[in-house]
């Protein structure tokens, strides 16, 4: 009663002169009337208020939360930068995981949907199987939670399982109601945001205007929007909301589909006005067609048309695979394609020397985007044949001054499809692929089996000098703040740096005397501080950061890590590495040979004598030592890490010129850090080498790697007298025979869990 009097009251007062009672009291009134003014613009389509009159409300209740920040209810309808910030982009466990879509690409496939779910619950061909049909958006999905009919959270997408916390800027969009009337006391309400046209068009004039870079498309400019870490820039970018799905629920919504729908309409959402109910595949087939017939005047974008069995008990029993309901299909619209000229064909050489092949084209709007370059992929697809020479495009090859299509899916590079030989100038001729680099002119070199020509000019080739370069500040490598790909073409240019260990004597040479980095543009005294700082405290560093960052082909950040697992130490991997040498060479001599047997035996049209050949070449050199034959074995036996993966890194390690700049860049260093080990006292596998083989019942390959690890242990992909446990499942084969042959403890999955203690 007394809050019914202040309330009565404060809608004529002042902010400033409010007292405590009142403002809480008027807070609660806007709310109320806010969320009112939403739902009739929205759902009856009705304005109740002016706009001036919304946004003076809305300004008002923003005053009031600043003068009284512990009055600011959970439902408010503005939002704090400040609360958001702290709430940062935090992760989200979906209560329901968030599921994507299978796709369907033609007619057929759209039946074969309807066959397959018949076959699955039993229906013959008469009983009746209602689907809806709705546009696929373009935008991204988002999971809202409400409890009591306010609404508590948002949570991006994420991975399916786990997304970000978008909640502030959520409820800067006015097609999310943050309060519902009449709705379950829990719902998760699942949709999908984006951005209209002419909203898109806006935003990136208005981002021209202030010299920022324009969005590529609607749905890049609705996820950069959602994503932004200030609510503020959200509140300022138009971003809508159709809701189509739904995840945990303390009640059901409806008992099909449809119902549910229009459930979801009535609490207040907007859903897809293009929602139909179909009897069955030629239904759902025709309304496919008008909604690709409406698509460019729809005002927003969508790949395709979403199905989905109607009946809800239908839905629950067929239930889901592992990423996707079997009870919806999305069916999508072909690929967009364009004709235009292929002007050049450019050569990029990138980090291991890759020439890739990029067409310049005269530039084509495909799907509203501008497009003037696209990839080639390499030689054989500009000659119209696959690695394994069989022809494509009927063997057409691409040519500069040819009409060709071109096409993006999804949000990849754009390719090319197709030729249009009617259109070829009399004057054009077959492209011939660069056997040099373009840019250092040394020889570029295709080697058997590789689909790629490489440059062979190592670090004396700039291209790839630049490129390794920006590899070793890249994030999982050295992750230099201030020193990014920008820097680091600048200080190559101006021959300040040419490799990593440059980066380290910068301070040395550019901290003071007569040319000096504070005094370059774009830099000051702080700036250039700041970034020596920088620099230094990288001289402390992770051992897997360190060996990725070389930029070695074929070793990665995961690969990188299961080494420094395994070496635990700079000075340990190099001598491994040197020490394996002489038998990595002839693993690659064996494999040459095994290569040209295989080849000689194809062209002979007989059986190819692998296994002999391979073993004779293995035999036929004495100067393997047994120590670099163990070193081998060693290597290739830790986990994650082939044969392949082990030439490449012997072989760029032992290569001159690589290998000093490497030690110049470790002299550089102060401390290369150990992976930590896990705590493992009492553990009984601390220490010992372990190898899984045949296949585990009762958890994962990944999951037993990891536990094991946990508890100190080496995991080992091949036996060796090193091998301290062998565990075999069901299906093991050579590994368990060696085991025995070796003389290693050899257990079944249950032995080692009781081992590990379950
Ligand atoms: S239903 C369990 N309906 O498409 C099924 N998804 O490729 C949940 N999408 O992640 C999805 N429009 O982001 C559904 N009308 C629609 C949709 C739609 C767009 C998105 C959604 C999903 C992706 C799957």
């Amino acid at each position: 009663m007394a809050e019914q009097a202040a309330g009565e009251s404060a809608r004529e007062i002042a902010v400033d002169a409010l007292s405590e009672n009142q403002a809480q009291a008027e807070l609660a009134r806007l709310a109320e009337l806010l969320a009112q003014a939403n739902r009739a613009y929205h759902t009856e389509d009705a304005p109740e208020i002016s706009d001036a009159e919304y946004d003076s409300l809305k300004r008002r209740n923003l005053e009031i939360e600043e003068r009284f920040p512990e009055l600011k209810r959970e439902d408010s309808p503005s939002e704090q930068v400040g609360s958001a910030l702290a709430e940062g982009f935090g992760k989200i466990r979906h209560a329901q995981r968030m599921m994507s879509l299978s796709n369907a690409f033609d007619d057929d496939e759209v039946r074969s949907f309807d066959r397959g779910i018949r076959r699955y619950l039993g229906l013959d061909d008469a009983a009746p199987l209602p689907f809806t049909a709705e546009p696929k958006i373009d935008g991204l999905s988002l999971s809202l939670r409400y409890e009591n009919g306010v609404l508590i959270q948002a949570a991006t997408r994420g991975d399916g399982a786990t997304g970000e916390n978008v909640t502030a800027n959520a409820r800067t969009i006015d097609d999310i109601p943050q309060q519902l009337d009449g709705a379950p006391e829990l719902l998760e309400v699942r949709g999908e945001v984006y951005m209209s046209h002419a909203d898109f068009e806006s935003l990136n004039q208005r981002q021209e205007a202030r010299g920022g870079k324009p969005f590529a498309n609607p749905r890049n400019a609705a996820a950069g929007s959602l994503r932004q870490l200030d609510p503020e820039i959200t509140r300022a970018r138009p971003l809508k909301f159709f809701a189509y799905a739904w995840g945990e629920l303390s009640a059901p919504l409806a008992e099909t589909q449809m119902g549910a729908i229009q459930r979801l309409a009535a609490l207040g959402f907007q859903t897809n006005p293009l929602t139909r109910l179909c009897d069955g595949p030629q239904e759902m087939l025709d309304h496919y067609a008008s909604i690709e017939e409406q698509r460019a005047t729809l005002g927003y974008d969508i790949d395709g048309v979403v199905y989905k069995v109607n009946d809800l008990a239908l839905q629950a029993r067929l239930g889901f695979r592992s990423t996707t309901p079997r009870w919806a299909i999305a069916h999508k619209f072909p690929a967009e394609l364009a004709w235009t000229r292929l002007e050049a064909i450019d050569i990029q050489v990138g980090r291991t020397g890759a020439l890739s092949p990029v067409a310049r084209l005269t530039p084509v709007t495909v799907g509203g985007v501008v497009v003037s370059n696209a990839t080639l992929h390499n030689e054989d697809y500009i000659a119209g044949r696959d690695a394994s020479g069989t022809p494509i495009r009927d063997g057409k090859d691409i040519r500069v001054g040819d009409w060709v299509q071109v096409y993006r899916a999804g949000d990849v590079i754009p390719k090319i499809a197709d030729v249009d030989l009617s259109k070829r100038p009399d004057d054009a001729v077959p492209y011939a692929f660069p056997e040099t680099c373009p840019e250092c002119g040394s020889e570029a070199i295709r080697e058997e089996g590789d689909a790629v020509r490489r440059c062979s000019g190592g670090l004396i080739c700039p291209a790839q000098a630049v490129e390794k370069l920006k590899h070793f500040v890249s994030r999982a490598a050295f992750d230099i703040e201030g020193l990014g790909a920008k820097q680091v073409d600048q200080f190559y240019r101006d021959g300040w740096v040419s490799e990593p260990a440059e980066i380290f004597t910068l301070r040395e040479r550019y901290g003071s005397g007569l040319q000096q980095l504070k005094n370059r543009e774009g830099w000051g005294e702080k700036s250039a501080k700041n970034l020596f700082d920088a620099i230094d405290e990288k001289r402390k560093i992770e051992l897997g950061r360190v060996i990725f960052s070389l930029g070695i082909r074929h070793v990665g950040e995961v690969v990188a890590n299961d080494l420094a697992r395994h070496y635990l130490g700079w000075q340990a991997l190099i001598s491994a590495v040197d020490t394996a040498r002489p038998a990595a060479e002839r693993y690659r001599r064996a494999e040459q040979a095994v290569e040209a047997e295989r080849m000689a035996a194809k062209a002979e049209g007989r059986r190819a004598r692998l296994k002999e050949i391979r073993d004779a070449a293995w035999a036929e050199d004495p100067a393997v030592s047994p120590e670099a034959r163990a070193a081998w074995d060693d290597l290739v036996g830790v986990d994650g890490i082939g044969q392949i993966v082990a030439v490449s890194l012997v072989t760029s390690l032992g290569q001159e010129a690589e290998r000093a700049s490497i030690d110049r860049l470790i002299a550089q260093l102060n401390e290369i850090e150990a992976p930590e080990r896990p705590a493992t006292e009492g553990s009984p596998v601390a220490g010992k080498t372990v190898v899984f083989t045949g296949s585990l019942e009762k958890m994962t390959r990944a999951e037993a790697k990891a536990r094991a690890e946990a508890l100190g242990a080496k995991v080992s992909g091949s036996v060796s007298k090193k091998t301290d446990i062998v565990v075999a499942g069901p299906g093991a084969g050579s590994k368990e025979a060696k085991a025995k042959e070796l003389g290693v403890e050899l257990m079944d999955e249950d032995a080692w869990l009781a081992l590990i203690g379950g």
